[in-house]
């Protein structure tokens, strides 16, 4: 906390409000005092300049492109570390020795399995039901079968349930996966690698034998790390939000889930893959590039723009090498990735992007390799959920032990009617 403060000159006389330093970023005026000193609210939609909570997680600088998870920077985590490295980072601080971090993956192999009457509940779900419609039902489900991990006050039940959640979720997303395509759904093999597993337990059947290719797996840790953790986005927002009326974990996680699902946040590298394949060809690229800049066209270049990002999102970086490796091994040439080129090329060479800071966000050439590697594209929501899944529970934690934690309530401007009174249907 600094001693300095900020004077504010309101109606009735001037009032002073300490101001917040944190280790790194804009420094925050404290107003949890406004209303009762003042009388008055303040008006944030969409927060763009509210600060919901303290955090020693992630630490983004949107103009400078920074993205760190607890100090380290994420081109080093994508390059040089594993998931399960990044999981046992976000959710205990630092980076864990050998010896931790084998104990750490032990105990996320141990509870990758789902209760067999799991199973069942997929089955009420039509075949084509999306799979984020699956995981927001199976996920908050999971509050049902785990009882003995859902007393948030306890910390130890709270990591056992975290570690469910991250060690579930590949094969909550895989099993959704075979339900729509009607094969059976694959148990875990724990001898595999976090991604392995999941790989073979999307793409391998009980019949065969399934070969992880190690590129493709890389890629997909790649796509795991870089998805791990962003702060207070919408889903964790709403993760915190649920988590702080003391609701169950999985409760909690399901909320993220069904945030994560819109076009505007997770939904995003769907949107993208699908806006590349209605492009199609690079000679549509102008005309799509004109109905983004029109005003009465609400359409949206999918991929491209960010809250916080201002300068570039340093995960789109990594996800475009990672594009053209995924592509190379699998000799695939894909038209798809010719239109994300030469869009992003335009797109940042046109004032009206330049003007308003839109870059492409990492949502913009994941789809790409998702769909290189053979996910269906209502997959790659899912897979983002199977990512952040480690982000929300390491903020979930940090929430419920945060002693100043309460009930996350906003207030409103009210624009509505003042008080009348009622007047009987007959005479309306
Ligand atoms: N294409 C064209 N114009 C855009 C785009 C875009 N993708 N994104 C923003 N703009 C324009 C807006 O029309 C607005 O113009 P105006 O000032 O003339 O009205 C200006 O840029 C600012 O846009 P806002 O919507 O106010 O910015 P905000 O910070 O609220 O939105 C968001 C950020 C939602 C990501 C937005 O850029 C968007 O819709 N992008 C496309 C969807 C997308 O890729 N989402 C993924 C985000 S990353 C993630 O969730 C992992």
């Amino acid at each position: 906390m600094s001693d300095k403060s900020v004077k504010m000159e309101m109606p009735g006389g001037a009032h002073d409000f300490p101001v917040i330093d944190g280790t790194v970023g804009p420094q925050v005026i404290d107003i949890r005092k406004l209303y009762s000193e003042t009388g008055m609210f303040t008006f944030d939609p969409g927060y763009t300049s509210t600060a919901s909570c303290q955090s020693a997680i992630t630490y983004i600088d949107g103009e400078q492109g920074i993205l760190l998870h607890r100090g380290y920077p994420i081109d080093q985590l994508a390059q040089h570390s594993t998931f399960m490295e990044v999981c046992y980072l976000l959710l205990h601080g630092e980076l864990p020795a050998a010896q931790k971090l084998h104990d750490f993956t032990y105990t996320i192999s141990r509870h990758t399995m789902l209760h067999e009457q799991l199973a069942t509940f997929y089955r009420g779900f039509r075949r084509d039901a999306h799979p984020m419609a699956i995981m927001c039902g199976v996920v908050g489900a999971l509050s049902a079968f785990y009882h003995d991990s859902t007393d948030i006050t306890d910390p130890e039940q709270r990591m056992i349930a975290s570690h469910r959640l991250i060690a579930k979720m590949p094969t909550i997303a895989a099993s959704a996966h075979k339900y729509s395509i009607g094969q059976p759904f694959m148990y875990p093999d724990n001898s595999l690698s976090y991604t392995g597993n999941f790989l073979r337990m999307t793409f391998g059947v009980p019949a065969e034998p399934y070969e992880v290719n190690p590129i493709i797996e890389r890629a997909m840790r790649r796509i795991f790390i870089l998805h791990a953790d962003h702060e207070q986005n919408a889903s964790t927002s709403t993760v915190r939000l649920a988590g702080s009326s003391g609701a169950n974990p999985f409760a909690c996680i399901a909320a993220g889930i069904a945030c994560l699902w819109g076009p505007a946040h997770g939904g995003a590298n769907e949107a993208a893959l699908n806006m590349l394949r209605e492009i199609g060809t690079t000679k549509r690229i102008p005309e799509y590039i004109a109905r983004a800049k029109d005003k009465d066209d609400p359409f949206r270049l999918m991929g491209f723009g960010h809250r916080v990002y201002k300068n570039f999102d340093p995960r789109a970086k990594v996800m475009k090498a990672t594009a053209d490796e995924v592509l190379k091994e699998l000799n695939i040439t894909d038209p798809v990735l010719d239109v994300a080129k030469e869009l992003e090329h335009i797109a940042l060479n046109d004032p009206y992007f330049i003007d308003k800071k839109l870059y492409p966000n990492v949502d913009f050439y994941s789809g790409v390799i998702l769909n290189a590697i053979g996910f269906p594209t209502e997959m790659f929501t899912a897979l983002f959920a199977l990512a952040r899944t480690v982000g929300w529970v390491a903020q979930w934690n940090e929430m419920i032990s945060d002693p100043e934690q309460k009930i996350g309530r906003p207030r409103q401007l009210y624009t509505g009617a003042t008080q009348r009174d009622y007047v009987p249907v007959s005479k309306r």
